[in-house]
């Protein structure tokens, strides 16, 4: 494992894919930052990235030009997430793809792109978490939001979280180059805050209602339409 810590970046995405090909590509490369002035969301959003204690790292690594899993890296990542915070105690659950929520607000996010080599697809995968972000700021973020800090009144750093979550990473990316993501739907499934409930899912431009029936084998969500058709979504937004 390598670690790159930077002070001030616009983002470790951005800053691993320029700085790409000279990471080693048999190894997991970690970039954090302090802060970011640009943090990139999904879907082109912005991440609020204030100084401070916030996890923004950038886990970098490698995969064959032929991997069938590509989409399932940012599922991998969020179960590692939730994993190491479980084991702090911290009731955190994934909103499908990979979200992480407590108590219903968002308390981080992935953001996961690929890079075309020659021989290989490099892999960054943005992990960003609020640890303890003032609530004003908090504020500012266009949706529900909340930082471990104000759930869980400790003294939070960062860098607490930083290597539980590494370790859980690089096992579950293992596992899933190894036998995919068939044996860990189920896992997934379970951290899921919406599951059997009612969603809004926008999907495509087109907004969807049905129950959540959690993930299949490939990592596609089942949606149960009222007319009970069920439909397989890659990509959308639960609301
Ligand atoms: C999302 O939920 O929209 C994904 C947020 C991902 C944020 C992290 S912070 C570290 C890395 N660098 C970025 O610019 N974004 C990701």
């Amino acid at each position: 494992m390598i670690y790159i810590h930077l002070d001030s970046i616009d983002s470790t995405n951005n800053w691993a894919k320029l700085h790409a090909h000279e990471f080693d590509p048999g190894d997991i490369t970690c970039i954090t930052a302090t802060e970011q002035t640009a943090g990139r969301g999904r879907f082109k959003r912005t991440w609020v990235s204030p100084r401070g204690e916030n996890l923004y790292t950038s886990l970098y690594t490698t995969v064959a030009k032929s991997f069938p899993y590509s989409s399932n890296l940012s599922q991998i990542a969020a179960l590692a997430c939730v994993e190491a915070l479980r084991e702090m105690q911290v009731e955190i659950g994934i909103k499908w793809p990979n979200d992480l929520l407590l108590e219903g607000k968002k308390v981080g996010g992935i953001l996961s792109e690929l890079l075309h080599f020659e021989d290989y697809l490099g892999v960054v995968v943005g992990i960003g978490i609020n640890v303890d972000i003032d609530p004003a700021t908090l504020q500012t973020i266009d949706q529900p939001a909340v930082s471990l800090s104000q759930l869980y009144p400790k003294i939070w750093k960062a860098e607490q979280i930083l290597n539980p979550v590494i370790e859980k990473f690089a096992f579950y990316l293992e596992k899933l180059k190894q036998e995919g993501f068939g044996p860990l739907h189920q896992l997934y499934n379970q951290y899921l805050t919406h599951l059997h409930q009612q969603i809004h899912c926008s999907h495509e431009g087109i907004s969807l209602e049905g129950i959540c029936h959690g993930v299949l084998e490939d990592g596609r969500l089942k949606l149960e339409l009222p007319s009970g058709e069920i439909m397989l979504l890659h990509s959308g937004i639960i609301s």
